[in-house]
């Protein structure tokens, strides 16, 4: 069928279009229908099924003769060493891991964390989980410890299970004194944590608390999966909002299951014992989605590579880590990209590869900038297919499903809605746009399988955040418009969320903490445009009247100040010291105007600002740093 009439298909008929993906699904008890829209604007999918995701991603492919195909293969240039891991050793291991956990008191709706880097046993984890019916919640390891105890005491996991330590170029990240730290900090205690001690760091244990991941499996059955029921939420992903309380994003189990499964062929145009890389991090609903459960739904080998685009060792790594390992599709974010790029403009580390082997290159995270992808259509010689996504659906709710119907590629434009998503641009009222108006992009309840149902244990905020803006639609944070063919563009981001280098920060998150500086009275955080990482978060820092301190030295303490509360990620490395924030006059602070100047562009002086000098005050500063400063 061409994605036309799947896509007409999708929205006019939703039972039929998805009861029909649900086929490819190993049910124990099959749903009766698809769509449960009782309690609307609130939605469930296959909510009446019985079902294990590990069946499915892991022992089905044993059971169907697949046992002995690759299903992880780790590849870690960081350490210098790559192991693959089988489909049967996979389950082997998973049971094992479940059975001790299980062994230990865990059970179907338990939530366990999960913090550890790039290594195969962070998937083993989840799928362990996933095969006790326990609700996982991965936490980033670039996260500081204030981050990760913020989300233990809002998942109150029964256990954590960490890595000693994880490896950036030239630093060993201490995940241990990192989860000590969180524990102390946290109201609530997990009942115990399992301790994966890596070779290049073994962690102190605390006696009574924390065991070894090996150790805790001695002697312990393995264990079944667990059928849970459609609508159990398969992991809680924790993601950056307005403020500083991160978001717990709930996927449902089922519907996870069948818009994933549907994405790995009309998507990513991969089949069963394809392999297929996502060079992003667990951590990061990318990792979820494609480095864990949708692969290994479909029967893929997945890669879980530990190294960075460049520098371990060089420029060249994502052309050896495609060419062998056979990779057919390849998925990342522009800014890696655009650093390979800057090391290597002519492609000479693209040479040395036999890349024969790839297909299609899949690019999501932030917006992706014609000059990266015509770049690396360039070198590549594969079309590189935009799409847009959020942790929020967990699958692409805009993409060129090039399995089903190639569509051609519009550079600067993710593409085409993908099924069940009827995604509209609607100015502030509420009303639709016509196609090349710029305005707020919202999709039509309901939301197709796979997306999120609710916030944990935050149902107000998630109808807040999300569905009373725009009565009937979920708002997605994210401006742009539509073509006439029905492309989707992303312009930018509504609300108060940056992407750096990928990553989904809060600059409301950040001000929190600069707030707490006791020197500092008021701030603002903006993201300004960054050649490598798209956005750089930059603060303005007010001083408390009578703090006769040195700005370079309050700026440099802030800077530690982020690194400390919120992690290495946030990248917080820009702050100046201004004596007022541009406002209007009833107080708003005019962070937009603040960005435009700070990227040099142009801008209309805003008619409700209180005091406009102040707009020079601003630009003066941002020249310390190097910044342009634009006039109106
Ligand atoms: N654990 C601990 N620290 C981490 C980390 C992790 N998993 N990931 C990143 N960090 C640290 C980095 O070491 C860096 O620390 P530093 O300030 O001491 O140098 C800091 O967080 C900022 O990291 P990052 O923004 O990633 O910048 P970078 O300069 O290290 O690397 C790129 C730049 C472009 C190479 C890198 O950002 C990259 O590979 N981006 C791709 C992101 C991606 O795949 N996102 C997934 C979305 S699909
Ligand atoms: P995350 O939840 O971390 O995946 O971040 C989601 C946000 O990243 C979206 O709301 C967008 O602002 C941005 N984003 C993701 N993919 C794209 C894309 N292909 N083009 C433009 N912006 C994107």
């Amino acid at each position: 069928m061409a994605y036309a009439d799947l896509y007409r298909a999708s929205l006019d008929d939703p039972n039929a279009f998805w009861m029909e993906q649900a086929k490819s699904i190993d049910w124990i008890t099959p749903p009766t229908k698809a769509l449960f829209d009782e309690a609307a604007p609130l939605f469930e999918w296959f909510k009446d099924a019985q079902v294990n995701t590990c069946w499915n991603a892991v022992d089905r492919h044993v059971e169907a003769g697949r046992g002995e195909q690759t299903a992880i293969i780790h590849d870690s240039p960081i350490t210098h060493t790559k192991r693959e891991i089988s489909y049967v050793e996979l389950r082997n291991r998973v049971a094992n891991l479940a059975g001790a956990l299980r062994a230990k008191g865990v059970e179907k709706g338990d939530r366990v964390i999960i913090y550890m880097p790039m290594i195969p046993e962070a998937l083993e984890a989840m799928l362990a989980c996933a095969r006790l019916g326990a609700v996982h919640s991965v936490v980033f390891g670039g996260f500081a410890a204030n981050e990760l105890a913020v989300r233990i005491d809002d998942a109150t996991p029964k256990a954590i299970i960490a890595a000693s330590c994880g490896l950036e170029p030239g630093r060993v990240v201490h995940y241990k004194p990192l989860l000590d730290a969180a524990i102390d900090a946290a109201s609530h205690k997990p009942d115990f944590c399992v301790i994966l001690q890596r070779e290049q760091e073994v962690a102190k244990l605390i006696d009574g608390r924390d065991v070894n991941w090996h150790g805790f499996q001695y002697g312990v059955a393995p264990a079944e999966c667990v059928p849970v029921s459609g609508d159990h939420p398969a992991y809680i992903l924790y993601t950056s909002g307005t403020t500083g309380q991160p978001k717990g994003v709930v996927r449902p189990t089922a519907g996870h299951l069948v818009a994933l499964n549907w994405t790995m062929k009309a998507i990513y145009n991969v089949d069963p014992g394809d392999v297929f890389w996502a060079a992003s991090d667990v951590g990061w609903v990318v990792g979820h989605s494609y480095i864990c459960y949708a692969p290994l739904l479909a029967g893929n080998t997945t890669i879980v590579f530990e190294g960075k685009p460049i520098g371990t060792p060089d420029a060249g790594t994502f052309w050896r880590v495609i060419s062998e390992h056979k990779v057919k599709s390849f998925f990342t974010a522009p800014t890696a990209f655009r650093a390979v790029k800057r090391e290597d403009p002519k492609g000479e580390f693209v040479k040395k590869y036999d890349l024969s082997c790839l297909k299609h290159v899949y690019l999501a995270g932030e917006r992706a900038d014609p000059d990266t992808i015509t770049w690396a259509q360039n070198q590549l010689k594969v079309p590189i297919i935009d799409h847009w996504w959020q942790t929020e659906t967990g699958w692409a709710i805009a993409a060129n499903p090039v399995g089903i119907e190639p569509l051609p590629v519009k550079i600067g434009s993710p593409a085409v809605p993908m099924p069940g998503y009827d995604v509209q641009v609607l100015d502030e009222g509420g009303h639709p746009l016509a196609a090349g108006e710029l305005g707020a992009i919202a999709i039509k309840l309901p939301l197709p399988p796979g997306t999120l149902p609710t916030l944990w244990n935050a149902e107000a905020r998630f109808r807040k955040s999300y569905l009373e803006q725009f009565p009937g639609y979920y708002a997605s944070g994210d401006a742009g418009y539509m073509d006439d063919d029905g492309y989707v563009y992303i312009m930018a981001r509504t609300d108060d969320v940056i992407n750096v280098a990928g990553h989904r920060l809060s600059t409301g998150g950040m001000e929190e903490v600069l707030a707490s500086h006791p020197d500092v009275a008021e701030c603002a955080v903006i993201g300004v445009s960054d050649a490598l990482k798209g956005q750089a978060p930059l603060g303005f820092l007010c001083l408390n009247n009578g703090a006769d301190r040195d700005s370079a030295e309050v700026v440099a303490e802030c800077v530690s100040l982020v690194r400390d509360k919120i992690g290495p990620v946030a990248a917080f490395k820009l702050a100046v010291v201004v004596d007022r924030l541009p406002k209007t006059r009833s107080g708003k602070i005019l962070r937009a105007t603040m960005v435009k100047i700070a990227d040099g562009e142009e801008f209309k002086m805003p008619a409700t600002i209180d005091d406009p000098a102040i707009l020079d005050e601003v630009a003066q500063a941002l020249a310390t740093l190097g910044l342009p400063a634009a006039k109106p």
